[in-house]
């Protein structure tokens, strides 16, 4: 593991040139840096959640402990750490401004407050604020998206922005549909029967749809940046990302009808767009120009999840409809998606981050180490608190879901300690160095 290179020294002018230059139209970046802070804080506290949940969440995996934990993670880990991203690279690919940060702070703001508010109020069961919080999230997916339409609404930008505007789609769409369940569920559930379908359909949208896609869209960049890979074609990736939005749409339209067949269709369709990712995956990485790093390590297990949640979902749609192993394997294939992206996204803040930090320390006029060796990105992390978070975040996840298809609380919660030892990890790992250096050259200045 220790031969494993953190990131192959390159001088500052040959990867940075165009950041130093980086195009107006980059927010500024306490923006993406925001959300990714408060997506670490919530991985922590969903961490400690499920030390000492675990046992009442495997035995109750559709339980309101279990739904508390799963909207911590999907709206306070990854939708706030896929919201950082798209903040940061949409208005850089597309060339065009956010319509005003402000908009973002307020929008960031309401939806973090949404967000954990709806996660305390499943645990603690108090279905006003289910409403109450739900609405502060919705409100607060409207300003973002609002303010990401402009650069999203930039024409010819190809399928990286294409893909980013369905996929904020279907963030408004995840959202609108769990506001609608919050009513019923406050209203003892007399507008409508939330039934399995319903929720799965609505647990998809936010999975597939908006999490999904969007990683989809953003790596179809990201990979070929980070790995000195070029395609000739993106069609792979064009497959993938209207493959999932057609096949989410489709799913969604199944579950609500209750009808086997559209969603057998649905299913074919999403698996073709998944293996479609996977290729583009397995096509970048093997036309690489640059040696293996930890980013393809986070990436290709980020893919085996992937492949284990389809796995899962194959073993559930096996299994008797509504029996309790059908309920473990659904909860597992959920688990196995969030990994899916949370080892995706947490692999590129790795790049992403000192990415941004590297740059405020060039504007800062921190120029050089300490050794007087130009900055580079290399410089900003220790490299082996990187390797120990990569293991932590796998084996955490990997122990959670066996917790959850074996029903053994044990083993999810040292997966969950797992996991917020992890959120210190790398959180500290991408903020401390950058921070002394940029208060040792305040003092020396
Ligand atoms: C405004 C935001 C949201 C609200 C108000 C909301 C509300 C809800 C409600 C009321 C349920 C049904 C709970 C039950 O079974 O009684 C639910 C389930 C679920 N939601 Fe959301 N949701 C929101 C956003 C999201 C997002 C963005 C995602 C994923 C990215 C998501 C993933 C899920 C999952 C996986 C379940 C099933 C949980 C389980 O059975 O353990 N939700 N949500």
């Amino acid at each position: 593991m220790n031969k494993v290179p953190i990131d192959s020294p390159a001088p500052a002018n040959n990867y940075s040139h165009s950041n130093l230059g980086m195009p107006k139209s980059v927010p500024p970046p306490q923006l993406p840096l925001g959300f990714f802070a408060i997506a670490a804080l919530a991985l922590f506290a969903d961490g400690i959640l499920g030390v000492f949940l675990g046992s009442r969440v495997v035995d109750n995996p559709t339980g309101h402990l279990a739904i508390g934990m799963t909207h911590m993670f999907m709206l306070g880990v990854a939708s706030m750490a896929v919201l950082g991203a798209m903040h940061q690279f949409i208005p850089v690919i597309s060339a065009q401004k956010l319509r005003h940060p402000q908009l973002s702070y307020w929008g960031g703001g309401l939806f973090a407050a949404g967000s954990i508010g709806l996660a305390t109020s499943f645990l603690l069961e108090i279905n006003p604020m289910v409403v109450a919080s739900g609405i502060l999230a919705v409100i607060g997916v409207v300003l973002l998206v609002i303010n990401l339409s402009k650069p999203l609404m930039v024409k010819g930008k190809g399928i990286s922005i294409t893909g980013a505007r369905i996929s904020s789609i279907m963030l408004v769409a995840v959202a609108c549909f769990g506001i609608t369940y919050a009513v019923d569920r406050n209203a003892h559930e007399s507008f409508f029967a939330l039934s399995p379908n319903l929720v799965i359909a609505h647990a998809h949208i936010g999975i597939l749809g908006w999490l999904g896609i969007s990683y989809v869209a953003v790596s179809e960049k990201l990979w070929p940046m980070f790995m000195l890979s070029h395609r000739k074609s993106n069609r792979s990736s064009q497959i993938a990302i209207w493959g999932l939005a057609i096949g989410v749409t489709i799913f969604v339209i199944g579950m609500l009808a209750s009808s086997t067949a559209i969603v057998t269709t649905a299913g074919v369709i999403i698996l073709i767009a998944l293996g479609s990712h996977l290729y583009t995956l397995v096509s970048v990485v093997s036309k690489r120009r640059r040696k293996l790093e930890l980013l393809q390590g986070y990436v290709i297990v980020s893919a085996v999840f992937l492949l284990c949640a389809i796995g899962f979902a194959f073993a559930a749609v096996a299994a008797s409809p509504g029996s309790q192993l059908r309920t473990q394997l659904m909860a597992a294939e959920i688990v196995s998606l969030g990994a899916w992206i949370a080892l995706a996204v947490i692999g590129h803040a790795h790049k992403v981050v000192p990415f941004i930090t590297w740059g405020i320390l060039r504007a800062s006029g921190v120029k050089f180490t300490r050794n007087n060796k130009p900055l580079v990105f290399s410089d900003l992390l220790n490299p082996s608190v990187a390797r120990a978070s990569f293991v932590m975040v796998a084996s955490g996840f990997t122990l959670i879901i066996v917790g959850l298809a074996t029903t053994s609380g044990v083993s999810f919660s040292i997966g969950s300690a797992a996991l917020a030892l992890a959120s210190v990890a790398v959180s500290s790992n991408l903020a401390i160095r950058p921070s002394r250096m940029l208060s040792h050259f305040g003092e020396a200045g």
